[in-house]
């Protein structure tokens, strides 16, 4: 039985006293998850979808066992609709390339966030620029909020695509993707959901939210590095290009042509990550055991703490909002006058592992007019004595520079 707190992450044995405030680049992995990744390879390993040996058959199995886990832990209507990825980088670039290519045509619109991660960004520029389509920006209110007005606002006859996190990795804030969907849907646009820090923090339902795609990664939710997920609407999905082209995504190939594999296997060419997939299989149920109801009270009650704290420490500029109930765990800062990587280095120094930069986010820097934040980002393992901690080091570190207060 897990104790769902730091006692099921081996990490916290090999480093004790570990504050690890970094979740939102990656979680840290419990057993239950490096166990069952263990057993798989140890009992049932054998390259899943090929062989018709009992072994590959215990391999099939515990394969696609996982996208049906999937399927259900986020509400899809068929496992035909839950692609296996690498991670939710690449479940973007699969929507991009294959859907995209296939969809937007000159003078068109894709409409972003300005807070989007990287991934879902850069795939929709280097399309717009492929196309001669128009790449725009929607802004954040000051509290790093958007609103269905906003929205409303910003689409046009030519908006095709709508690309926006459920929860920015930066601002921390939730967005109301569920309105968002039906604005597009009226608008004729297909709506891209990055749920990447939004999955492993809250319960997600596809069909309740409306959204056309969603991508996630397994690592942010305890499971390993390598397995990520696209969910597509059967009917997208169904008239889209494979985005990878080899072994196993194929129905038959002659020396002239070639017919695809039925779905969801036409986007998983080549040997899969069978093992991810198990450890994703687990971490699912490790976090369903648990339950999203004391997860998130959890993980309010720790962002309250570090907000409060934040906001009673002079000098610290907290990015967005600084009401705690507008973060989902995640709140990125400055110091006046403190670099964000002196910053890190000083909490490193007290054993408190955050992340310092443009968190892949440079749009959203620019537009805020700072260069770099520190983000701290909390998970189930993470309790009070963390949150004190990090204060008790925040309170520090300008004096740590040399700053009389
Ligand atoms: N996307 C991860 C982060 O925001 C890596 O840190």
């Amino acid at each position: 039985m897990p104790y769902f707190d730091k006692r099921d992450f081996p990490v916290f044995d090999a480093m004790p006293g570990l504050v690890y405030l970094d979740s939102t680049a990656t979680s840290q992995k419990p057993k239950p998850v490096i166990d069952a990744v263990s057993r798989y390879y140890r009992e049932e390993n054998a390259n899943p979808l090929r062989g018709l040996y009992g072994l590959a058959v215990k391999a099939t199995d515990a394969y696609e066992n996982a996208r049906t886990a999937v399927r259900d832990f986020i509400g899809a209507a068929s496992e035909r609709e839950i692609v296996f990825t690498r991670n939710a980088t690449e479940s973007l670039n699969l929507i991009a390339s294959s859907y995209g290519r296939g969809n937007i045509r000159q003078n068109d619109e894709i409409l972003v966030t300005i807070s989007e991660h990287h991934s879902n960004f850069l795939p929709w520029q280097i399309l717009a620029k492929e196309k001669g389509a128009r790449l725009k920006f929607l802004k954040c209110g000051e509290n790093g909020e958007y609103t269905p007005e906003m929205l409303e606002k910003a689409l046009t006859p030519r908006t095709k695509i709508f690309a926006a996190a459920q929860i920015s990795n930066v601002i921390g804030r939730l967005n109301p993707i569920k309105e968002f969907a039906e604005i597009c849907h009226k608008n004729g646009t297909v709506i891209v959901c990055d749920g990447a820090q939004s999955v492993p923090h809250i319960p997600v339902n596809v069909r309740e939210l409306g959204v056309d795609f969603l991508a996630f990664s397994g690592h942010k939710m305890f499971a390993p590095m390598g397995i990520g997920v696209l969910y597509g609407r059967e009917e997208l999905l169904e008239q889209m290009p494979p985005f990878l082209y080899g072994g196993e995504m194929i129905e038959y190939v002659t020396l002239c042509g070639a017919t695809f594999a039925e779905l969801p296997h036409k986007f998983e060419a080549g040997t899969v990550n069978a093992g991810g997939a198990v450890g994703l299989h687990a971490a699912i149920d490790y976090i369903s055991e648990f339950g999203f109801a004391k997860l998130e009270k959890r993980e309010k009650e720790l962002t309250r703490l570090l907000i409060e704290g934040m906001k009673e420490t002079p000098h610290v500029r907290i990015i967005g909002s600084d009401e705690p109930d507008d973060h989902c765990g995640i709140v990125s800062f400055t110091i006046d006058d403190v670099h964000p990587h002196d910053i890190a280095a000083i909490f490193d120094e007290s054993g408190i592992a955050v992340r310092a930069g443009h968190h892949c986010a440079q749009p959203l820097h620019k537009y805020l007019g700072v260069q770099s934040s520190v983000r701290a980002s909390a998970a189930l393992y993470n309790d009070r004595r963390d949150a004190e901690l990090f204060l008790e080091c925040l309170k520090t570190i300008r004096r740590r520079m040399g700053y009389s207060e």
